[in-house]
This record gives C-alpha cells, structure tokens and sequence, in this order.
C-alpha cells in the first residue's frame, strides 16, 4: 500500500479529509448495518437536534505504524465503553462495543494510506460522533441519530510538540457537580470555547479548571487531565466526579505503578499544592503527554523545576513507556494493543 504524499512531519492537528468513513443510522429503535463513504458531508434537517440543543457526543483515539510496520490502535474498546457512558447520559441510544470496535479497524483499513509512517512523529487520528438527527422542536431527545467515524493525520496538539506550555488557572468553570464534566459531549467543549480564547489572547496554551463548587481543587484542562510529579517522585493525579475518565491517564497511573514501580496516586488535589510539585503534565489522546512549564495564577507565577524548555525526568520516563507501548517498542499489558494490519 503507497502512503499519500503528505509532509508527516509539520502536520499540526488539523483536518485532512481522508477516503472512507463509517456511517450507521439509528431509525424506528434499531441500528442499520451501517456502511463506509466517500461522501465526507453530513445533510440533515435544519431541526435536527443536535442543531437545535447539542444533542451529540464523540471520542478520540489513535492509530500508530508500530517499529515492526504493523498499524494497531490504543484500547478502542475503553472509547466504545465511554462512547456508551456519554450516549446513556443524553438520552441518545448506544452504539454496540463491539460493533463501535468493528467500525474502528475498518475505518483505519480503509485509509491505510494516510496513516503516518513510524517515526515520523504524527498519527491517524480517530473520531467516532453521535448526534441527534431528526427535528426536534418542543426540548426532548432525538428520536433518529447517525452514528459516523472519520480519521484524520495528525501532529502535536501543542505547537512545539515536548515542549513545556504556558497554562493559566481559568476564571470559567467548564462542569458543574453532577453535571456532564465526565462524559465527552460537545456541549462541554462548546462551554470552553470562550475560555480557551481568552486565554490564547492573554499569551497562555490552556487553561486549568479548578471544581466548580469550591474552586479549591484542580480538575483538567479543555482537552486533558493533569498529572502531577511530587518531589519525592510519586505520581498524583487528580480524583473528581465532573473530569473526563481520560483513557491516557488510567493508562499512565497503570504503567506507572505495574511496569515502572512508580508509587502513585488518584486523590483530590488542592490547587495550593500544586506550587510544591516537581513536574506537571498533560495527558490525553490528543495531548500524549504536554509538559507544563508553568502555571500563571492571576498573575502569580508557578514555575516548575523542570523548567521551560524539556520535560521533567519523571514526565519523559512515562512519556517513553506510553510512546513505547503505543509504537510497538514496549510490551503491552494484555488488550491493549488492538492489530489493525
Ligand atoms: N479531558 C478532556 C476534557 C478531554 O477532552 C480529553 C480527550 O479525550 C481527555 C481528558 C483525555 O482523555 P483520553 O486520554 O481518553 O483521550
Ligand atoms: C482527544 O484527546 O481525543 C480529545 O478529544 C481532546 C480534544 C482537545 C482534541
């Protein structure tokens, strides 16, 4: 199979419409069996209701060219369980795991061509998306939804890749208690958009959201969840019921603890004992993992040890086992490593 003439190396994480996309739509209760398209372009209803009140949720994963060339996915089976999580929490019906895995692989098959090759420091990224697709006028749930998949190549989430990033501590909050902060719906993400911003205005890369209730505790970012290194090497990660259960992260804490015998950590963390850590990360899909450099808090600087211009020795250590695991260089505890081709 020929790779696509593509500069794998400067991509930034945009989209590049690719050949095939799944499409399954959900109509009188049940599932078609759903089909892979040419046509990238969604027709629905000027009423539909995601249209008309947010009703959609999505996911996000990664397709990697291991070191032996093999292509292979990370865990698709944990997405199509929170896929499942999110639809549950807005009335919109789940798509089968197993068929949302099915999808996976043949939609990565079908676009073979632009998955980046090893090495070259991008990936195919994977967007499975549901929306509500039928008017909807009177405030209820849909009753038609449309079920899709696209992939596009991707680079770093950050410019500038490793490098460590400028975050500031946001005056907006993104989830209430008991509010939709854990599931992955787009409503979320369109909360954020102001903040985010603003603070791209204000010369930061993120924003780092406190609890809503207290504004105490540290929550996430827009788009990852924190890790923490304290000075005494331990891994902390922050415990709360309104951040996204970041597949990364688990993935992380689980390395951390099982291969790299790393003491960790999943509690509340105060933001008054994040000035004391020793290195600070992001980490997601999307993210992998972006150092933090530094924090502003109105103005009042946090700067971590690790500095501004490489990540902290602990950071880069569980950077290397995730990177390792996900490209085929490290052995990967059981199912987590889904062969594609
Ligand atoms: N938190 C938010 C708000 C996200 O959008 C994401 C991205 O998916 C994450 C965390 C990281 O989750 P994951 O590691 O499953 O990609
Ligand atoms: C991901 O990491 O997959 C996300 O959905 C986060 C988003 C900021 C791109």
């Amino acid at each position: 199979m020929e790779k696509k003439d593509i500069d794998w190396s400067n991509l930034g994480f945009g989209y590049i419409q690719t050949d095939k996309r799944f499409v399954s739509n959900f109509k009188d209760g049940a599932w078609d069996e759903g089909t892979l398209t040419s046509d990238a372009n969604v027709v629905i209803s000027e009423c539909a209701g995601v249209l008309q009140y947010a009703q959609t949720c999505f996911e996000g994963l990664k397709a990697y060219t291991t070191e032996d060339g093999k292509i292979v996915c990370f865990r698709p089976d944990l997405n199509a369980s929170r896929m499942k999580d999110s639809c549950e929490r807005l009335e919109m019906p789940v798509f089968p795991e197993d068929r949302f895995v099915q999808a996976v692989v043949d939609v990565v098959k079908a676009n073979a061509a632009y998955v980046p090759p090893y090495g070259s420091g991008a990936t195919l990224y994977i967007r499975p998306y549901m929306f509500g697709s039928n008017p909807v006028i009177g405030v209820k749930p849909a009753d038609e939804y449309q079920f899709r998949i696209f992939a596009t190549p991707v680079g770093p989430y950050f410019k500038g890749g490793a490098k460590p990033i400028t975050i500031r501590v946001c005056d907006y909050d993104r989830a209430a208690p008991h509010g939709t902060g854990h599931i992955k719906a787009g409503l979320n993400y369109a909360m954020s958009l102001y903040a985010i911003m603003d603070a791209h205005r204000q010369g930061f890369d993120e924003n780092m959201y406190l609890d809503a209730a207290t504004r105490t505790k540290v929550e996430e970012t827009g788009g990852a969840n924190f890790i923490f290194v304290t000075k005494d090497g331990k891994i902390v990660t922050p415990k709360s019921n309104s951040i996204l259960p970041s597949i990364t992260r688990r993935s992380l804490m689980y390395v951390a603890e099982n291969i790299l015998g790393m003491e960790v950590e999943q509690r509340e963390v105060y933001f008054d004992e994040v000035k004391d850590m020793a290195e600070c990360g992001l980490c997601g899909t999307a993210a992998v993992i972006s150092p933090v450099g530094k924090i502003n808090d109105h103005g009042k600087e946090i700067c971590f040890p690790s500095g501004m211009e490489e990540m902290g020795p602990v950071t880069k250590k569980l950077y290397d086992a995730l990177t390792g695991i996900q490209m085929g260089r490290m052995e990967a505890p059981e199912g987590w490593i889904k062969v594609i081709q």
